[in-house]
């Protein structure tokens, strides 16, 4: 299959939209939680910035796919926007559930445009792999009931099927405007990858949670990282990366950018002399 034809058209999309689920937050079978539970979810340090994101997600997705003039591309990307909206509503669920007070920040009014899609996409690469990690360390550690990782693993899922949708609707864009100079396209990538990157920081600052959230030794995001060294974070991303994966098409493209700089990172901390005596031998990825 060619990228940029019809077929890879209608296999991105195809998929994309016949592996959406439906379910309304409200009615997930979510557990009874122990206070120490309810304790570490209060602190994570970064729900008001978490949500804030999801719903400026959903915002801007419809905006972006009301521009868009292909009627089966912009359904999957339609898609793409309620699903965000559905995660916004999902962290409203937890917060209720729970009794996690959380002060809502003010909506963006900010115009968009193709390429603030372009900057969210390749920010959700970046994100999914981090989040993967962290959501494969929690598992390992059992910090919290499996009943509500698995709540989250299915949000992990649909981060994984957006990441995929994206890359593969950017390469068909880029192969039918016959831009296919590899190195030019990775250049682009980089820049929008930056430009995600600067925006989430700025954006965390303009949310004044910048301090704990960049800082994340915070209760449950300490609970996830303490005993966890650099090296086993990018085997546990890695890994979780794989397994999510693995899980969709194999004919479609995969996001490759980040999970090839994980991996030189990790050869480059394999090299290193160990700093510390004895990791801890519970923790093995997958
Ligand atoms: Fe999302
Ligand atoms: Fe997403």
């Amino acid at each position: 299959m060619r990228v940029g034809s019809p077929q890879h058209r209608d296999l991105f999309c195809r998929t994309f939209i016949e592996t959406h689920r439906v379910f309304e937050p409200a009615d997930l079978p979510w557990p009874q939680l122990e206070a120490r539970h309810i304790d570490l979810l209060r602190a994570f340090p970064f729900w008001a910035f978490a949500l804030s994101m999801e719903q400026e997600a959903d915002r801007m997705i419809a905006a972006f796919a009301r521009t868009i003039e292909d009627p089966l591309i912009r359904e999957a990307v339609e898609l793409q926007g309620a699903e965000e909206a559905r995660h916004g509503r999902l962290l409203k669920t937890l917060f209720e559930q729970y009794g996690i007070a959380v002060a809502p920040l003010p909506p963006s009014t900010k115009p968009v445009g193709r390429d603030d899609f372009l900057d969210f996409g390749f920010s959700e690469c970046t994100d999914s792999v981090i989040g993967f990690g962290g959501f494969a360390l929690a598992r390992q550690k059992q910090i919290f009931p499996p009943e509500l990782l698995d709540i989250f693993e299915h949000v992990l899922y649909e981060e994984a099927r957006h990441i995929v949708f994206f890359i593969n609707w950017w390469r068909y864009e880029e192969a039918v405007a016959g831009r296919n100079n590899p190195l030019v396209r990775l250049a682009n990538a980089l820049k929008h990858s930056v430009r995600a990157v600067m925006h989430t920081a700025q954006g965390a600052q303009g949310a004044a949670v910048a301090p704990a959230a960049l800082d994340l030794t915070g209760g449950g995001s300490q609970a996830i990282l303490e005993g966890v060294s650099a090296k086993m974070f990018l085997e546990f991303a890695l890994a979780e990366n794989q397994r999510m994966m693995q899980r969709i098409d194999p004919r479609l493209l995969r996001p490759r950018i980040v999970p090839t700089l994980a991996t030189a990172a990790l050869l480059g901390l394999r090299m290193l002399p160990p700093r510390e005596p004895v990791p801890s031998k519970e923790l093995v990825a997958t």
